[in-house]
């Protein structure tokens, strides 16, 4: 959905209405930074309240806007940023305040942690399945709305909902960038008695060469702020990830109901 774009004197008003797919964020850099010009503004507000997520691509994305807009010599200013999503946003991008499993296993191209004290984790008997078909930027907007949904039923906080709709959006769009298409399987899980939502991103790309690299903050072999993988480890409980050259890559994240 097109964002509109208000003109009051010398400054323009973006005031996002609803949740914005990659295409939509995109146009509104290239109407903005166009009008900008166009109007000799002297500054643009880009009104965020509506975002119940801001990814790696988001951050990115509004980052270049007000990056290409200072180059025309005029100001932005975000305004609206929610509490959770801010919440979120830091606990994606802050290496300081990460938080290191005691002992990280690594066999092959496969890396897991998982917070210390619990065990085994099994399926809840009744678990519900959602599947998401991962094709487009489209589907990962479709992707962290049923997460969200999933685990609304579970008693997570809002700041918690967002912060799994955040690290499902990180996984979805590694799948449309990275192997074109794949799957999001969306389900609950139990251990003991703590119940906690499954979130399996799995495709049949082309695999991460060295898995270990790309856990690391800032490695980006396309051109991203590289903060999809780390990002979505440090948000959710339980971060695995197998990969196999030529193979596909799955990622299974887990996060806890207080
Ligand atoms: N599903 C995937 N298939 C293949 N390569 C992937 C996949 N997910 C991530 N990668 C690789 O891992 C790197 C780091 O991913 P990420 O942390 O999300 O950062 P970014 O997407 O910003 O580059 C990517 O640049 C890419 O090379
Ligand atoms: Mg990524």
């Amino acid at each position: 959905m097109r964002v509109p774009i208000l003109k009051q004197r010398d400054y323009l008003i973006a005031s996002i209405q609803s949740a914005l797919s990659d295409e939509d964020l995109l146009q509104l850099r290239d109407d903005l930074v166009q009008q900008v010009g166009k109007y000799r503004s002297k500054g643009a507000i880009v009104d965020v309240t509506v975002l119940d997520v801001m990814d790696s691509f988001a951050v990115r994305t509004l980052r270049a806007i007000a990056h290409m807009i200072e180059l025309r010599g005029a100001e932005t200013v975000i305004v609206g940023i929610q509490p959770e999503v801010a919440f979120a946003m830091v606990q994606l991008a802050s290496p300081s305040r990460t938080w290191r499993p005691p002992s990280t296993s690594r066999r092959g191209s496969r890396i897991s942690t998982a917070r210390p004290g619990r065990g085994p984790t099994g399926m809840a008997s009744d678990a519900p399945e959602r599947l998401v078909f991962i094709g487009s930027a489209a589907d990962i907007v479709a992707a962290r709305h049923e997460g969200r949904s999933l685990a609304s039923r579970l008693g997570f906080s809002s700041s918690d909902l967002t912060v799994i709709a955040t690290a499902i959006s990180e996984v979805a769009r590694n799948i449309v960038e990275y192997a074109g298409r794949g799957e999001i399987r969306l389900s609950l899980c139990q251990q003991g008695s703590s119940l906690g939502v499954c979130v399996v991103a799995y495709d049949k790309g082309p695999g991460i060469p060295d898995v270990e690299k790309a856990l690391r903050d800032g490695y980006s072999t396309h051109k991203g702020l590289g903060l999809g993988l780390p990002g979505a480890r440090r948000l959710m409980d339980e971060f695995e990830i197998a990969s196999q050259i030529g193979g596909g890559t799955t990622v299974t994240m887990k996060k806890w109901a207080p």
